[in-house]
C-alpha cells in the first residue's frame, strides 16, 4: 500500500518520518469513535494501574504542573493526573486535535464517565467532586511537538500511544521517548503507553505510521528513569483494530530527587 504525502512522495503505510504525515487531517471524532466510545478493557486496566501509581507517587500533592503529550482525542491520561495538577498542558502536533481539545475540555462528554468511574475508586479522584469543572479550569490544550519539549519543565507527565505511533523511524521513536523524559523535572512520576508490534493505523481513509516495538525496545529507549514498571497486555480476542499484538504500559520516575 502506498500513500501520497504533502511533499508528493510515496511510501508504504507504516513507514516515513513524523514530518511526512498530514497530522491536521487526523479526524478527532472518528478517532474517538473508533478507540474510546466503547471503553476497551485494556485501556481500563491501564487506567487503574496509572491511577494507583500516581496515587502512591503523588499522595497529598496538589497544584502540580502536568503534561500529556500527543493528547489527540483521549482525555483519560489527563483525567488520571487531574486531582494533582493545578495546570495541565495537553500538547498535540495536530491543530485539528488542539481545536477539538479546546472544545472538549470546556464540558467533556459522557464518553469519559466510565473512565472517571475507574479513577474515582481512588481517594484522590473521588475527592474531586466536579471533574468536568476542574478539567475546564485546569486544562491548557496547545500545539506542541514531543521532539521540541523544553527540558525539566513538568512535575508529572503522560505519553499515551505516541512515541511508536507518530513515525515509521526507530530513531524517532527513541528520540520521542527520550525527549518526553527529558521534559520532566528530576523525580517526576510519569506513565507512558505503547502499541506493541503496530503496523500503522488508520483514521477513516487517512493512514498513519508506526514503529513495531516490544517491551524490550521500550525498556531500551528509557534512559534517565528509575525502576520503570513495565506491564504488557495481549490485544486479545477483541482488539481495538487489526495490526498490533498488545499494549505496553510503563510507570516510573525520572531519575533524580525532586526539589
Ligand atoms: C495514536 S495517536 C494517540 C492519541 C492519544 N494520546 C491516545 O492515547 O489515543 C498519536 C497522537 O500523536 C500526535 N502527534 C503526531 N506527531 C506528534 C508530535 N511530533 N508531537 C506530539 N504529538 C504528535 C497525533 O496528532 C495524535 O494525536
Amino acid at each position: 500500500m502506498s500513500v501520497p504525502t504533502e511533499s508528493g512522495r510515496n511510501r508504504p503505510w507504516g513507514a516515513g518520518f513524523n514530518r511526512d504525515f498530514e497530522w491536521n487531517r487526523l479526524n478527532p471524532d472518528t478517532y474517538l469513535e473508533k478507540n474510546y466510545l466503547i471503553p476497551h478493557s485494556n485501556d481500563l486496566e491501564f487506567l487503574a494501574r496509572v491511577r494507583d501509581f500516581f496515587g502512591g507517587a503523588l499522595r497529598g500533592r496538589r497544584g502540580l504542573h502536568g503534561v500529556d503529550v500527543g493528547t489527540g482525542a483521549n482525555l483519560y491520561p489527563a483525567l488520571a493526573m487531574l486531582p494533582f495538577c493545578g495546570r495541565l498542558e495537553l500538547l498535540d502536533y495536530s491543530m485539528t486535535n488542539v481545536t477539538w481539545l479546546r472544545q472538549e475540555t470546556q464540558e467533556y462528554a459522557v464518553t469519559w464517565d466510565p473512565f472517571w468511574k475507574v479513577l474515582a475508586e481512588a481517594p484522590d479522584h473521588a475527592a474531586l467532586a466536579r471533574p468536568r469543572e476542574e478539567m475546564r479550569r485546569r486544562a491548557r490544550p496547545d500545539v506542541g511537538s514531543v521532539f521540541r519539549l523544553p527540558a525539566a519543565r513538568w512535575d508529572v507527565g503522560t505519553l499515551f500511544f505516541v512515541a511508536e505511533s507518530i513515525s515509521g523511524s526507530t530513531a524517532e521513536f527513541e528520540t520521542a521517548v527520550r525527549r518526553f523524559i527529558r521534559a520532566l523535572k528530576p523525580g517526576a512520576p510519569f506513565a507512558a503507553a505503547f502499541m506493541e508490534n503496530s503496523r500503522g493505523w488508520k483514521v477513516g481513509s487517512q493512514e498513519f505510521p508506526a514503529v513495531a516495538v516490544d517491551a524490550d525496545d521500550v525498556r531500551a529507549a528509557l534512559s534517565d528513569v528509575e525502576e520503570p514498571d513495565v506491564h504488557r497486555l495481549d490485544s486479545g480476542p477483541d482488539p481495538v483494530r487489526p495490526g498490533y499484538t498488545g499494549m505496553i504500559l510503563v510507570c516510573g520516575r525520572k531519575a533524580g530527587s525532586r526539589a
